[in-house]
C-alpha cells in the first residue's frame, strides 16, 4: 500500500511590538477597542481600503481526473446583535449538481466549505461554528476589524462530512455567530457559506474503514436553542453530554472534537495557581469509561494578546480551528447492542468557558447484517501532572508545571463482508509549562505540548492500515515593562512565538 506522508511544520516569529498602554493593563491578554485603535493610529492601514486578512494554509486540489466545481452558496447573512439569539439556519438539501452527478457520496472527490465575511467599524473577534444536521463542520474566529473595513476567507476540505452532505433527507445548516452591535462596538459580520463540490467517475471502489464515514451522529446540542450547538462547559465538574445509539452493523468508530476556549480561559496558558494553573484537556468518555483525551493546540484569536501581531496574517489555526480524533473502534463491544450510550466531554481544570461539541464519524458493513465485537485489552492510568512553585524573590513566582497521560486499548470487530479485523488505538501526550510571573512587571511562559496518536487495524489478510499523527505544539510568550526611563515614561513589549509541527502517516 503507498504511503502518503504529510509533514507539516507552521512557525510563527513576531518581534516585539510597544504599546503605549498602562501599567494596570499590563497582564490583560486583551486589549480594548481604544488601546487598539491608539496603537494602530502610530501606523494607520491605507484609508478606505479594506484590509485582507488570511491564515497561511495549504490549497485544497481536486484528486486528479476530478471535474467541477459546482458551487452552491448554503447561506447568507449579516451577523449584528446575534449574542444569545438562536443561531442562523437554513434549509440544506444536495445540491442538484450532485443529483445530476448520480447522487452518491462516493461520486464526490473534493468538497470544499467557503467561509467568506467582510466588516467594518469597531467590533471584538467573535467564534463562530457551522453545523451541518447537528455536526459541527467548521469552527472558525473572525477577523477583528478595523474602522476602513476588513474581509477574510477561509476554505476547509470537508470531504469527510461526505455522507451529510449526500444525505437525501432534508436537513438544515445552522451558523451561530454571537455579536454585539452598539455605540461602540459597530461592526457587522456580513458572511457567505458556500459549498464546492468536484465529482469523479466512476466512484472510487471503497478502503473499507477508509474514506469518508457511512454515517455521522452528532455529539451536540439539538434545535432549537439559543446559543450554538456547542456545549459550554464552565468548570472542571462541567460535563457536555450526549445519549446515543450507534448502528448494529458499524464496524469503526472515530469520534471528532471541536472545541474553543474563551473569557477566564482564553489564555489557559499563562494561568497561575488562582486560576486552575496552565494545563487543560479535554477527556472524552463512553458510558463513564476515558476512551481519549485531546491536548488542545494554543490558538490564538485576531484579538489575543496583541491584535496587532495578527494584522494581515493571523495566528496559526485561528481562521479554521483543528478538529481532534480519537479512534472508538475497540470499544465497539459495549455500543453495538442497539441501545444508547453515553458521550461526555469535559475539560481538566476549566474555567468559564469552553465550547466543545463531537461527531462520531461511523464505517457500516455494506450487508447490513449485525458486526459483533469484543476488547481484548484497555489501559488508562490516571493523568500524572504536577506542578512546582518557587516564590523567586519579592514579588516574584515561578511554576514548573508537568503532564503526562497515555490511553492504549486494542478491540475486535467481527463482520460479515471483510472477516474480522482487530483495531489499537495508542494516545502518548506529554506537557510541561513553565511560567515567571514578576509583580505587575513582566510574564514569561515557555510550553510544549507533544501528542503522539495511532490507530493500527490488521484483518485477515495482515495489517490494513495504519494512521498515525505526533504533533508539537510549541509557544513562548513574554509581556513585559522594557526601556522603563527615569522620567516614568516606559515601553510595554509582547512577544509570542507559536509553533504548530505535525507528521502524520497514513
Ligand atoms: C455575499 O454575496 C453577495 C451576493 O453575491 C455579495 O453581494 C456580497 O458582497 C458577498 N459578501 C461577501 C462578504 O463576500
Ligand atoms: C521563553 O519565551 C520567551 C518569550 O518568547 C523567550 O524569549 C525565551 O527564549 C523562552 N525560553 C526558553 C527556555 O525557550
Ligand atoms: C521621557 O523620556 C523619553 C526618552 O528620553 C521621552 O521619549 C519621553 O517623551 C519622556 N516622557 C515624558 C513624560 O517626559
Amino acid at each position: 500500500m503507498a504511503e502518503p506522508f504529510v509533514h507539516a511544520v507552521l512557525f510563527l516569529l513576531l518581534a516585539i511590538t510597544s504599546l503605549p498602554i498602562s501599567m494596570a493593563s499590563l497582564h490583560k491578554l486583551r486589549l480594548s477597542a481604544s488601546e487598539v485603535a491608539a496603537i494602530e493610529e502610530r501606523a494607520p492601514p491605507p484609508p478606505d481600503q479594506p484590509t485582507t486578512f488570511f491564515e497561511v494554509d495549504r490549497p485544497h486540489r481536486p484528486p486528479p481526473g476530478s471535474f467541477g466545481p459546482c458551487s452552491t452558496v448554503l447561506l447568507s447573512h449579516s451577523f449584528a446583535y446575534t449574542y444569545t439569539k438562536p443561531p442562523v439556519t437554513a434549509a440544506y438539501s444536495p445540491p442538484p449538481c450532485l443529483a445530476a452527478a448520480g447522487g452518491h457520496a462516493s461520486l464526490i472527490s473534493l468538497a470544499v466549505l467557503e467561509w467568506r465575511a467582510a466588516c467594518r467599524g469597531v467590533q471584538y473577534d467573535r467564534i463562530f461554528g457551522v453545523w451541518l444536521g447537528g455536526a459541527e463542520l467548521l469552527r472558525g474566529c473572525t477577523a477583528e476589524p478595523r474602522r476602513n473595513g476588513i474581509e477574510w476567507s477561509v476554505s476547509k476540505d470537508v470531504t469527510k462530512y461526505t455522507s451529510l452532505l449526500a444525505a437525501r433527507n432534508p436537513s438544515t445548516i445552522s451558523v451561530y455567530l454571537g455579536n454585539v452591535v452598539d455605540e461602540q462596538y459597530t461592526g457587522v459580520y456580513h458572511a457567505n457559506l458556500t459549498l464546492h463540490l468536484y465529482f469523479r467517475h466512476p466512484p472510487q471502489p471503497p478502503h473499507p474503514g477508509l474514506g469518508p464515514a457511512d454515517v455521522i451522529v452528532p455529539v451536540s446540542q439539538s434545535l432549537p436553542l439559543n446559543d450554538g450547538l456547542w456545549f459550554q462547559i464552565q468548570n472542571g465538574e462541567d460535563v457536555g453530554s450526549a445519549s446515543l445509539a450507534v448502528p448494529t452493523n458499524a464496524y469503526r468508530a472515530v469520534l471528532e472534537v471541536y472545541l474553543s476556549y474563551h473569557a477566564h480561559d482564553e489564555f489557559w496558558y499563562t494561568n497561575t495557581i488562582n486560576s486552575h494553573g496552565p494545563f487543560r484537556e479535554v477527556t472524552v468518555s463512553i458510558d463513564g469509561d476515558l476512551v481519549g483525551a485531546v491536548w488542545p493546540f494554543p490558538v490564538i484569536y485576531t484579538g489575543g494578546i496583541n491584535p496587532l501581531l495578527w494584522r494581515p496574517i493571523t495566528g496559526i489555526g485561528s481562521f479554521s480551528l483543528p478538529s481532534y480524533d480519537i479512534e472508538i473502534t475497540p470499544f465497539l463491544e459495549k455500543l453495538l447492542d442497539g441501545k444508547a450510550h453515553k458521550f461526555d466531554l469535559s475539560v481538566t481544570n476549566a474555567q468559564d468557558s469552553w465550547l466543545i461539541d463531537a461527531n462520531l464519524h461511523l464505517w457500516l458493513d455494506p450487508r447490513g447484517a449485525p458486526t459483533t465485537a469484543g476488547i481484548t485489552s484497555y489501559d488508562a492510568p490516571p493523568l500524572d501532572t504536577t506542578t512546582a512553585f518557587r516564590p523567586d524573590g519579592p514579588g516574584t513566582e515561578f511554576y514548573y508545571t508537568t503532564a503526562f497521560r497515555r490511553i492504549s486499548a486494542t478491540g475486535w470487530v467481527q463482520t460479515p463482508s471483510y472477516g474480522k479485523i482487530t483495531a489499537t488505538w495508542t494516545q502518548r501526550l506529554s506537557y510541561d509549562n513553565t511560567n515567571e510571573v514578576q509583580d505587575d512587571s513582566q510574564q514569561v511562559v515557555n510550553q510544549t505540548t507533544e501528542a503522539y496518536s495511532g490507530v493500527h487495524v490488521s484483518d485477515r489478510g495482515g495489517i490494513a492500515y495504519s494512521q498515525v499523527a505526533q504533533q508539537s505544539f510549541r509557544l513562548d510568550v513574554f509581556v513585559g515593562v522594557v526601556n522603563e526611563e527615569f522620567n516614568g515614561s516606559y515601553t510595554v513589549a509582547r512577544d509570542v512565538r507559536l509553533g504548530f509541527a505535525e507528521e502524520r502517516v497514513a
